[in-house]
């Protein structure tokens, strides 16, 4: 493994353990640092559910998903390290669970168990709480722990908070104020795992460790900059959380600005946590405030999915029939930097639509020269030079440039190279939350989002949503299976398109 090669000691506790993320990512993820050696042999784990469990009914309910045979996130060619917890058959050793009603009557007895697996486990006082939980619930639950006791003093504590943090800036503020009364903020992690994804890692040193890009990198060469997150799926079972977030909240104030953040920074005084997210905070906080004329929303109605007729937002189960919910967002966003002066930042994020995609696209601007434009004998018009950072799926990058085709008389044509990351280190490997769970266990922040971030990037979704609060909605305005509304098009300008970058096959 890279760096530190097994985490401390400790306790890990995963809080709302009977939940979907739990048991599809968490677990899997903690499984896949076991068998890479990653997890200390005095590292117990303890799933905390609302419903009794029997220890061993518990771990045969995660067994089933955790697909033990295969070896999750790629770590069956894993060599273990010597002291750590290894092997196929010792994840299920670490595993613990105990029953917690949330409430200060069963506190004590909740802290105890923990206790006494720590001392059965020589364990000691340190304790990683990972919240898989409503985000409703992230500061009574933290208060509750602070108030019995659940962290030691001498002993370091981490706790790590799923997305979403907050629903607009005054309740982010309102959540980060309660918790920063117990912890310090470099013990709080917020989580959002496009940072643990190895193309959103991949684009610091892309930038920065590269010549050919770094210098070209800035308005001189960059017409505008594209970065799309496209889902093909509804809402599926979580209209409870959807109908109140829609696809501002749930994207674009997280993931999208993340992405945007890297791509558009300053290189940072160090690769230190603190000098790396100081270069993306800056970027969010130097976004000029959106004007109405800076974003399309929309809502998808009926239409296809993978060749199947599929209902619009509103027919879908738990959607409220009238609903005003967005299910696609298209911002122009402008970066007041000398760096980017002039240059546009497309973000857009949509469900049902036609693709399954997340990239990043950087176009660059036309030849000043345009010998090849305009020009009779020249057969093909040059394509824009791109580059194209493939977060998923076909993770890799694209570099697309134009060649002469072979043979009589000057004809042009696009192409392009390509580093396919999957087919050299294999597809998803490691997965994100498995790098994030082991960032958070080492206790390095960089990949987390830092609170000046969260406050930042909410800032400008609140400007955004205020600007949209009282205009009369006419959804859906888009059909299922395809890009999203037509005005999504037309807010691009200067005869550019959406781009999706073309996929090579190997
Ligand atoms: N699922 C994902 O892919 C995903 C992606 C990004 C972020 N997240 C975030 O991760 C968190 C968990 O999501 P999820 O999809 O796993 O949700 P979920 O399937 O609904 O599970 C939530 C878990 O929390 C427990 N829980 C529910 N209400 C509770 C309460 N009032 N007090 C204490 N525990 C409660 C549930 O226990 P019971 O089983 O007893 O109901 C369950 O274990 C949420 O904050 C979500 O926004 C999830």
């Amino acid at each position: 493994m890279n760096g530190q090669t097994r985490c401390d000691p400790c306790v890990i506790l995963v809080f709302g353990a009977t939940g979907d993320l739990a048991r599809r990512k968490i677990f899997p993820a903690l499984h896949a640092l076991q068998r890479k050696g990653f997890l200390h042999a005095a590292t117990p784990i303890v799933g905390v559910t609302r419903q009794a469990m029997s220890r061993q009914s518990f771990i045969d309910s995660l067994e089933l998903e955790l697909k033990l045979d295969a070896g999750a996130g790629g770590a069956q060619d894993a060599q273990p390290v010597e002291g750590a917890s290894a092997g196929a058959d010792a994840f299920p050793d670490l595993v613990h669970c105990v029953d917690f009603d949330y409430t200060q009557a069963t506190l004590p007895a909740f802290v105890e168990f923990v206790d006494r697996i720590s001392a059965q486990t020589n364990a000691g006082g340190n304790r990683a709480v990972y919240f898989a939980l409503p985000a409703d619930v992230f500061e009574k639950t933290a208060t509750l722990l602070v108030q019995g006791r659940l962290f030691k003093d001498g002993a370091w504590r981490r706790i790590a908070f799923e997305k979403p943090f907050g629903q607009d800036l005054a309740s982010a503020e309102d959540l980060n104020t309660k918790i920063t009364c117990h912890f310090d903020e470099h013990e709080i992690y917020r989580i959002d795992h496009y940072l643990g994804k190895e193309l959103v890692r991949n684009i610091m040193v892309l930038r920065f460790a590269n010549p050919l890009f770094s210098q070209m990198w800035n308005a001189e060469f960059v017409d505008h900059v594209q970065i799309t997150i496209a889902e093909t799926l509804g809402v599926e079972n979580r209209a409870g959380y959807y109908e109140q977030a829609g696809a501002v909240r749930d994207m674009l104030q997280n993931h999208l600005m993340q992405v945007l953040a890297l791509t558009a920074m300053e290189t940072p005084a160090s690769l230190d946590a603190d000098d790396v997210r100081d270069a993306m905070v800056r970027v969010i906080e130097s976004l000029r405030p959106p004007t109405r004329d800076d974003f399309v929303l929309g809502q998808f109605g009926e239409g296809e999915s993978d060749g199947r007729p599929v209902p619009g937002y509103r027919q879908e189960k738990g959607v409220d029939p009238q609903s005003a919910t967005d299910t696609f967002v298209a911002l122009r966003a402008c970066v007041d930097s000398p760096r980017w002066s002039g240059v546009p930042f497309f973000l857009r994020t949509g469900k049902r639509m036609a693709r399954k995609v997340a990239e990043a696209n950087v176009v660059l601007r036309d030849q000043p020269c345009g010998l090849f434009n305009g020009e009779s004998s020249v057969q093909g018009v040059p394509g824009p030079n791109l580059v194209s950072i493939r977060i998923q799926p076909n993770e890799g990058i694209s570099v697309e440039f134009n060649v002469k085709v072979p043979g009589d008389g000057m004809r042009l044509e696009t192409v392009a190279m390509e580093h396919c990351h999957h087919c050299v280190y294999g597809i998803n490997t490691p997965e994100a939350y498995e790098i994030l769970l082991q960032e958070f266990l080492r206790g390095d922040p960089t990949l987390f989002t830092r609170w000046d971030f969260v406050r930042a990037s909410w800032l400008h979704i609140d400007r955004l949503m205020q600007l949209r609060a009282n205009e009369p909605v006419s959804f859906p305005n888009y059909a299922a299976g395809t890009s999203g509304p037509p005005e999504a098009e037309a807010l691009l300008g200067g005869g550019r398109r959406w781009l999706v970058s073309r996929d090579i096959l190997y």
